[in-house]
């Protein structure tokens, strides 16, 4: 994994990173609520739900 992946800014109100994502499913987090509810992503203009659902398939996947 590059370090540059972590820094990815996925939620851009919330200035969330992908590094934050993996650290929320390395805390158990599956599901996009659960995620959200140990981020906080989405929770302002909710542009971002998507993306930052795409990246929770992928790091599961990881997984
Ligand atoms: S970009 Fe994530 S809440 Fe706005």
């Amino acid at each position: 994994m590059k370090q540059e992946d972590n820094e990815r800014i996925l939620c851009l109100c919330l200035n969330i990173t992908t590094g934050d994502i993996r650290r929320a499913v390395g805390a158990g987090a599956k599901t996009f609520s659960e995620v959200q509810r140990i981020t906080r992503c989405a929770k302002s203009c909710g542009m971002c739900a998507d993306v930052v659902k795409e990246e929770l398939v992928r790091l599961l996947a990881e997984q």
